[in-house]
């Protein structure tokens, strides 16, 4: 976790580094810091516990000038969020600064034989180890220190140095922590992922695994760890900071929230020529995708949950065998995996560390490895076999949301595909799956609409809600009962609504309720019901009952004019548009992730930066 930005030029060093930090703060932000060359010969060093916010405070105080510097916001994995442990590292003579994003999983040995080598650490961190062990290896060449710093490591890093002598320059390295540069005109950047530069540039190359890449005012080299030279040609980004700011909204969540129209529209543009479903990046042989025997889907997260729907999707339409795990739970259960299974990793991110390790795992045990991205570059993409960018645009919000609805549509789309290709399904079944699919960028609008106006009827639910709580019932919680395709969604509703809210809530499988949950039902747990009208909805009626039955709030998602289902007495009702029931987890995902929304609004809790969390988790 952690984000790292670097920056070497002319300008504003100071306001250039805050505001890529400010960007990346969805990696982490229990604390951040910032080191800077200050002219003649000066370097200072400011850190602060705390968000982004709490460093500027204290810089406005006590400003620093410099053209060249680096800095760091943080996600605690060794050591409390405090001003202590918060980055750039230094060395013992205070010349060499280091910010690093990763873990360095020897840290203590090495720690330990630096101590007795006369080295003295004043952190918790794993990092300060680097920097101490630059000092040990320089002698006039920082780079050349870098180099043989990073190969004592184990674990993973990015990293910027730079060294008070070489007062013109920084160093950076990579090993499975995702690290840019952006190359400037009279000024070069070095980042943990593009938002944090784009402002300034949009030529950027990503550093690989193993390379060092040293930057200055006009220059950029990148060597692999012999020294040996690097020729890179940066890319062009053709995405707008815009998108990568509010837009207007409150919060990126909200934004985030209603941009799925589009990024469904991206996604069926991208897609679909007619009736042909394509995915030119893909990578792998129509054969490869025809001889699979079975299908693993692993990610993490809110990934986990659109490859749960996956499963229910794939099962249905190509009739092969699927599973679905978390990534950390299939490394370690000897999973039953060769070359006849086609493994699908499912990451917003692309870099986070259980998927990875999940992904080369499988590849070791002979299976074809295709991941679902959205970022492009990450090193998940990088080490699989097949790609298929899922399109939804840059996310901030740590709660995940249109991502997921990119990964439910992509999965459709990949579904159809696979089982037009194993003739698994008539084409004209698909045929009519395809138009249905084109119509729901319209039907998620349809629902943004009815509940865009202040005050809508979800705002007014989690009024209530937090009304209820505060009158006593405080032991109020939320329970989600879904069956079938859309039980995923009632797992994904719960983690929307805890992740932002810290209210206990939990996703179950209707037909389970009898076996455990039940006992919970009485007047406290709102019980968020997905009724819509499928091959199990009298099912889900029966389960209504029984939570009325027994005092429970009911809040039920129902197909649009289905009046039939509020004779049930229901609490409060959330109305989506018919859609084929097969689809109907892409629209009920949307008043899922507005109810946790406006829930948390009404609690004034952090929305897009909820607490202990961190948008890219890149440690197991
Ligand atoms: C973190 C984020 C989640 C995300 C999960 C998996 O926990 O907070 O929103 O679903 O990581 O991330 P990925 O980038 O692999 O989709």
């Amino acid at each position: 976790m952690c984000g790292i930005v670097g920056y070497v030029g002319r300008r504003d060093a100071v306001a250039i580094l805050i505001k890529g930090l400010k960007r990346l703060e969805y990696r982490g932000y229990d604390s951040a810091g910032i080191a800077v060359f200050t002219g003649d010969s000066g370097f200072a060093c400011k850190k602060k516990k705390g968000k982004v916010n709490e460093l500027s405070r204290i810089l406005e105080q006590e400003p620093l000038t410099g053209n060249i510097g680096i800095a760091h916001t943080r996600w605690s994995t060794h050591g409390v969020p405090s001003d202590t442990n918060a980055h750039p590292h230094l060395d013992c003579s205070q010349e060499i600064a280091v910010v690093h994003n990763g873990i360095i999983e020897n840290f203590q040995e090495l720690k330990d034989t630096l101590i007795i080598e006369g080295h003295t650490f004043l952190s918790e961190t794993d990092t300060e180890v680097i920097a101490h062990l630059i000092e040990k290896f320089y002698a006039g060449d920082l780079e050349d220190a870098v180099r043989k710093a990073v190969k004592e490591l184990h674990g993973s890093y990015a990293i910027c140095v730079t060294h008070k002598k070489e007062p013109y320059r920084i160093v950076g390295a990579r090993l499975d922590s995702p690290l840019v540069i952006g190359v400037g005109e009279n000024e070069n950047f070095l980042a943990s992922d593009i938002p944090a530069i784009l402002e300034y540039t949009r030529d950027i190359i990503y550093v690989q695994n193993n390379e060092i890449v040293s930057i200055d005012l006009d220059s950029v080299s990148v060597k692999s760890l012999d020294g040996m030279k690097i020729e890179k040609t940066p890319e062009k980004i053709n995405w707008d900071i815009t998108q990568a700011e509010k837009g207007g909204f409150p919060h990126f969540m909200l934004k985030e929230i209603f941009e799925q129209p589009d990024v469904l529209r991206k996604i069926i543009n991208t897609r679909l020529s007619g009736e042909n479903i394509h995915f030119d990046e893909l990578n792998l042989t129509e054969d490869d995708l025809v001889k699979t025997r079975n299908i693993a889907i692993v990610a993490c997260g809110t990934a986990y949950h659109a490859g749960l729907t996956g499963k229910y999707m794939l099962e249905e339409c190509t009739r092969t065998p699927v599973w679905a795990d978390t990534s950390s739970e299939f490394r370690y259960r000897d999973p039953i995996v060769g070359d006849d299974t086609l493994m699908i990793v499912i990451s917003q991110s692309g870099e986070t560390a259980d998927t990875l390790a999940a992904l080369r795992e499988a590849k070791k045990r002979g299976a074809k490895v295709l991941a679902l991205c959205n970022v492009l570059g990450s090193s998940i993409t990088r080490e699989s076999d097949g790609v298929i960018f899922t399109h939804a645009g840059p996310e901030i919000a740590v709660a995940s949301t249109k991502a997921y609805t990119a990964q439910l549509a992509t999965l459709y789309l990949f579904t159809l595909y696979l089982a037009r290709l194993k003739g698994a399904l008539s084409e004209a079944r698909i045929k009519e799956l395809l138009s249905e699919f084109k119509r729901i960028p319209y039907l998620l609008e349809e629902i943004l609409t009815r509940y865009k106006v202040d005050g809508n009827e979800i705002a007014h639910y989690a009024k209530d809600f937090k009304a209820y709580y505060e009158k006593g019932h405080t032991k109020s919680f939320f329970l989600y009962l879904a069956r079938n395709i859309n039980y995923p969604n009632a797992l994904e509703g719960a983690l929307k609504l805890k992740e932002i809210s810290y209210i206990s809530a939990e996703g179950y499988p209707a037909g389970e309720m009898k076996h455990g949950p039940i006992a919970l039902i009485d007047e406290n747990p709102w019980v968020v019901c997905i009724a819509t009208k499928s091959r199990t909805y009298d099912k889900m009626r029966s389960n209504i009952q029984e939570v009325k039955a027994r005092n429970g709030i009911v809040v039920a998602i129902v197909t649009s004019g289905d009046e039939n289902i509020r004779s049930l007495g229901l609490n409060y009702v959330i109305d989506v548009p018919a859609v084929d029931e097969f689809f109907s987890p892409l629209l009920i995902a949307l008043p899922l992730q507005l109810l946790a929304y406006y829930v948390a609004l009404e609690f004034g809790y952090d929305i897009d930066q909820p607490r202990n969390l961190a948008k890219s988790v890149t440690v197991e």
